[in-house]
Order: structure tokens, then C-alpha cells, then sequence
């Protein structure tokens, strides 16, 4: 099933009749789970009315290299780092052909030499225009270049004639880019992951809990799906849209959760503890609720089973990933907790730096396994997810 949550896109429009279709390439990639901004030539704006694109991808359309307050807002630069996918659609001889040549005289070819992302073209001209010579030697040249060029419809054209060039569908546009993220690295494989924040009930109207948000748990979930593993998620609290394609199990407390886990484990892969799962709970829930009274409060802990360690040490045990969220010795306390719950990597999450980690959308890592400790640079949870995913990949699946 094609999927582009958490996915950033820059759709590129320049001057086609097709333009006019630029606004459903917006929803299709929408509807996918993308986030769209738009960069219209000043040949697209002939076609398509900026405020169709500004209501539609619920961003400000972007026109101007030389916009002073566009630039303040979110520069060309930012602009190209920010997109994980730039399509050109519809993409016009004009601009293609100034691609070829690496110009940069407006803001889309500006944002195309800029930027690291993959670039999709969609051509969409004339049938003779896309037949001529120049026209086929650039998109050949631009394909060596590594982008991947989306393959004209065959039909009646705006100008009557009947042939090659009509724009792709949008929804196979928009399910070409969600192509771009599937693999089949981790296909056959069963995975568990654990996420959220678990809730350990002081009477029945508290409890304790913690600010965990689900979202790395969610981004790893994607990415295991991405990557073509059955994915099965136990899920504690959170604030994130769950992953549609995965099976879903809600829980509430650390108990509920070990319990889940225990039921799933013995057909998984790979078991990923991501979720921030309470150490303690009180030693008694009271069946009503606390009222004030004028003693000091004090509430009784116990600790809770520690899942991770409780599944790494199982005789039959998938290979076990647990997270770290330290806030000093990073590495070094990683290492222990590596050691401790005998399992066979740890993500270190430095959770004293607000910028990342917890409720934030970005994230730095470090994967730590026995021998090694290798740093996943900081980036949106989504990448590092995938970062995550394709290491996991490559040291413990590569060779079954
Ligand atoms: N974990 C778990 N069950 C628990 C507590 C933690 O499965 N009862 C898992 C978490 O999902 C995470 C890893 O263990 O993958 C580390 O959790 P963390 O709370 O950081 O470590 P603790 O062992 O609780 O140590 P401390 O709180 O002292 O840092």
C-alpha cells in the first residue's frame, strides 16, 4: 500500500496547460500522508491560480527567489533542505531543458541545484514537442543525473493533437513518490515495537505517567512497513495518528504491556522497546478517589517488570533493540544498560536537549551495539527511523 506520512514534498510547477492539475497532485500526495509546499514558475502561474495552491497544500505558495519576506519566512536554501522529494509537475520543456543546463535564474531551478533531495520530473508538452530530439537527449541526460523521470501519458492533447505528453495521473504521481521510500529489506519479517507512555493508576481518576509522545516508536513503525516487514505495535499513550497498516494492540499500564508483549513475542524477528514504560507503579491502586486531608500524601512504589530484560533473556528471543534516554554519560550509560538488559543494540536518546528527543519532531541518535557506537546525525524522527531501520537491517538480517 503506498504511504508518504510524515514525508516532505516540493511540487515544482512551471508552464504547462497542465498546471491546471497541479491543486489534485497536491491532494493526492496529501492523501498519501504527505506535507506539500509549492514552487510555481512564473510560466505555471499563467495556468494555475496561487491561491487554489495556497488554500490547497495549506502552505504559502512560493514564487520569488528575490521576495525579501519569503526569504526571511523559509529560504531557497531552507526550502531545498527541507524536502525529502522534489517533483516537477507538470514539468514544461523550458524548465527541463534549464535543468540540463544547471541553470538557476528562478526559485524552483535554484531549489533543484540546492538541494539533496530526490527529484522527480513529470514532463507534460505538445506530442511533437516531446518527440523532438532535444527534448529526448535532456530527459536522458537528467535520468543519468538521477532523477527519475515520470513517463507522459498517451492521448488528446489541450491543442487538439493526439499523441505523448499528456501529465502523468496524479495519483500515480503521487504513488511513483511513494515508491521512492518501499524496500524489501526487511519482507518476511515479524516485528513487535512498544511505544507510547504506559499509565500506572493512583485511584481511578489519577495516575502517573510520563511525557513520552509516541513519535519515534511511530516513525519506526513506518519505516518497518516501508521496508516490508508485518509489523504488529503495542501501544501505550501517545499523541501521534497511528499507523494504519500495522496491528494494533492499545495498553494502558506497564503491566497491560508486558502482558501484550508476552502474547506476540514468540513469532517475532525483531522486538523494538521504544515505548517509555513507568519503572515504577504505586503498590496499591485505591479503588476510590483520594480526598485531601491535612496528613502529608505519600504514595507506595513498586517496580515494574522490566519488559526488555524479561524478552532478551527468554531461550527462544528475537533479536531485542532498546532505547536509552539519558540525560548525562551518555554513552557510557547506554553501554551499561546494553550490558544490563543483555540486549543485542541500544538507540541513545540525549533527552537533555529540548530540540530533540521526547515531544520534539527531530531527533539525534546513537545506535550502540557491543562493539560499536555510531552516531545518526540529527534530522526529523522519520529519517532517523529509517536510518535506524536500514542499520538494524544490515547487522542482524543481511545474510538470512
Ligand atoms: N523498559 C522496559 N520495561 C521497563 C522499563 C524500561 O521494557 N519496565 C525498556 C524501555 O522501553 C527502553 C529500555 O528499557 O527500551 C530503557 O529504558 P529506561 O527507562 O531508559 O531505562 P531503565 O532501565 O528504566 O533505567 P533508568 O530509568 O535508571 O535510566
Amino acid at each position: 500500500m503506498s504511504d508518504l506520512t510524515n514525508k516532505r514534498i516540493v511540487l515544482g510547477v512551471s508552464g504547462s496547460i497542465a498546471a491546471y492539475k497541479s491543486p489534485e497532485i497536491v491532494r493526492r500526495l496529501q492523501d498519501l500522508g504527505a506535507e506539500v509546499r509549492v514552487i510555481v514558475t512564473n510560466g505555471g502561474r499563467e495556468f494555475v491560480s496561487e491561491r487554489s495552491l495556497q488554500t490547497i497544500s495549506k502552505n504559502k505558495v512560493h514564487d520569488n527567489l528575490w521576495d525579501k519576506e519569503a526569504e526571511l519566512a523559509m529560504g531557497h536554501i531552507e526550502l531545498a533542505k527541507w524536502a525529502d522529494v522534489i517533483i516537477i509537475a507538470p514539468a514544461s520543456a523550458n524548465t527541463i531543458a534549464k535543468l540540463c543546463h544547471g541553470r538557476a535564474d528562478d526559485l524552483l531551478t535554484t531549489v533543484i541545484l540546492a538541494t539533496e533531495a530526490k527529484i522527480m520530473i513529470a514532463p507534460a508538452m505538445n506530442q511533437q514537442m516531446f518527440a523532438a530530439s532535444a527534448m529526448k537527449d535532456n530527459l536522458e541526460l537528467l535520468q543519468k543525473r538521477g532523477m527519475d523521470i515520470i513517463k507522459p501519458g498517451f492521448g488528446e492533447q489541450a491543442c487538439g493533437d493526439v499523441g505523448e505528453g499528456r501529465l502523468a495521473d496524479p495519483l500515480d504521481i503521487a504513488k511513483q513518490a511513494a515508491d521512492l521510500f518501499t524496500s524489501s529489506l526487511l519482507s518476511g519479517k515479524n516485528i513487535l515495537i512498544t511505544l507510547g507512555g504506559t499509565k500506572e493508576s493512583i485511584d481511578p481518576v489519577r495516575f502517573i505517567s510520563n511525557h513520552s509522545s509516541g513519535k519515534m516508536g511511530m516513525a519506526l513503525a513506518h519505516a518497518c512497513i516501508q521496508a516490508g516487514a508485518k509489523t504488529t505495535l503495542i501501544v501505550g499513550s501517545i499523541s501521534v495518528d497511528i499507523e494504519k497498516r500495522a496491528e494494533i494492540i492499545h495498553v494502558v499500564s506497564a503491566e497491560d504491556m508486558y502482558k501484550a508483549v508476552m502474547k506476540k513475542i514468540n513469532s517475532q524477528d525483531l522486538f523494538i522497546s521504544c515505548a517509555a514504560v513507568a519503572d515504577f507503579k504505586p503498590k496499591k491502586m485505591s479503588k476510590n478517589k483520594i480526598k485531601k486531608n491535612d496528613s502529608p500524601m505519600t504514595i507506595e512504589l513498586i517496580e515494574n517488570k522490566d519488559i526488555l530484560a524479561t524478552v532478551s533473556q527468554l531461550e527462544k528471543k528475537p533479536i531485542c533493540i532498546g532505547f536509552a534516554a539519558e540525560t548525562e554519560n551518555h554513552i557510557e550509560n547506554a553501554r551499561i544498560k546494553l550490558k544490563k538488559k543483555k540486549c543485542d543494540a541500544i538507540i541513545l536518546n540525549d533527552v537533555s536537549k529540548s530540540e530533540i528527543g521526547l515531544n520534539s519532531n527531530d531527533n539525534e541518535v546513537h545506535f550502540i551495539t557491543k562493539n560499536k557506537s555510531e552516531i545518526i546525525e540529527k534530522n526529523t524522527k522519520q529519517i532517523i527511523a529509517e536510518k535506524i531501520i536500514n542499520k538494524l537491517a544490515n547487522y542482524f538480517f543481511k545474510s538470512s
